[in-house]
């Protein structure tokens, strides 16, 4: 038995790092998509293979012994196996045209693919049980996720996302294109929310009016998205960089980059954990092609984006 599952990459576009902290957030789904296959084999072996290296290994082995980037996949094999009471093995194999590690869902959409490929070996599985499975996979890798990323990568299109409310989709579908530029500097999100914690821990006053900030910010979007005022809504992303700059997880190159989208489009900001990966630009037909040669007279790795409206796709 086969089963093979997509789900799509996601960018942030208000709101990360603060959600961690019950703030609301707004992000969408993108045309870039991770498909994973997973099968049923004879072999007592839980089998990966991706573009970023191979995992194999036998079932059963406790979670915490293993060190890689693949270990989501591991978890939900062996955890199917086990619910399942099966004694043979899975064999995964993990296709992405997202690029891995830099903010825009690669390890989320790895997780909600994993999740729906590999549960559907046994059973029919809904979204939200794909979802909650999907989560849990996610937090091998980053025990304090908000869960937004996944959430985005199940549903698709552009949501609002709170911990504890959950997500609800935002009905606009707005006309801009979004360009992203990479830093091409890798970063883990687990340790650039670790320092945003560290910041948080020495300016609990600043903080605490941040998250405010924050949160009247993504109210206004909201208003904004449904007038589809993308002059306006490029001013929010210039000041929810502000926010970003303020609690430390900006660098020098993705200052520049900023600065070159800011110059060139509505806004520019950073868009996941930052410490490094990418930053969008919005623009609209108007300032598309001269937003991105910008980026491209300064050599800066760049592409654009659409939203994506379908999410998980299973086959
Ligand atoms: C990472 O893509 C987004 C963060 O807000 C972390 C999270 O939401 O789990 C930095």
């Amino acid at each position: 038995m086969k089963s093979k599952a997509s789900a799509p990459g996601k960018v942030i576009l208000f709101g990360e790092h603060f959600v961690v902290y019950g703030i609301k957030t707004i992000l969408c789904a993108i045309n870039k998509r991770i498909t994973v296959t997973a099968e049923n084999i004879d072999e007592e072996k839980i089998s990966i293979k991706s573009n970023i290296g191979d995992l194999v290994l036998e079932p059963n082995k406790p979670i915490s012994e293993i060190d890689s980037p693949l270990k989501p996949f591991y978890y939900l094999a062996n955890k199917m196996l086990q619910t399942q009471n099966q004694t043979k093995g899975i064999k995964i194999i993990v296709e992405s045209d997202i690029p891995l590690g830099v903010g825009l869902g690669s390890s989320s959409a790895c997780c909600v693919a994993g999740a729906a490929a590999i549960s559907r070996l046994f059973t029919e599985t809904s979204k939200e049980e794909i979802l909650e499975l999907a989560i849990e996979a996610e937090k091998t890798i980053f025990q304090n996720t908000s869960g937004a990323d996944c959430t985005v990568c199940t549903y698709g299109g552009i949501i609002e996302y709170d911990k504890k409310n959950g997500f609800t989709k935002i009905k606009s579908e707005p006309n801009f294109h979004l360009i992203i530029a990479n830093s091409n500097i890798k970063h883990s999100t687990e340790s650039v929310v670790t320092g945003v914690k560290q910041f948080k821990e020495k300016n609990e006053t600043k903080f605490s009016q941040l998250c405010n900030d924050e949160s009247k910010l993504v109210e206004d979007v909201l208003k904004l998205l449904k007038d589809n005022n993308i002059k306006e809504l490029g001013q929010k992303i210039i000041q929810n960089q502000k926010y970003l700059e303020t609690i430390g997880v900006s660098n020098e190159k993705l200052r520049d980059m900023i600065q070159v989208g800011q110059k060139s489009s509505f806004g520019a900001k950073i868009t996941g954990a930052g410490g490094g990966g990418c930053i969008f630009a919005l623009t609209d037909e108007s300032n598309f092609e001269h937003s991105i040669n910008q980026f491209k007279d300064k050599k800066y790795e760049c592409f654009s984006v659409k939203i994506d409206f379908k999410g998980l796709d299973t086959f």
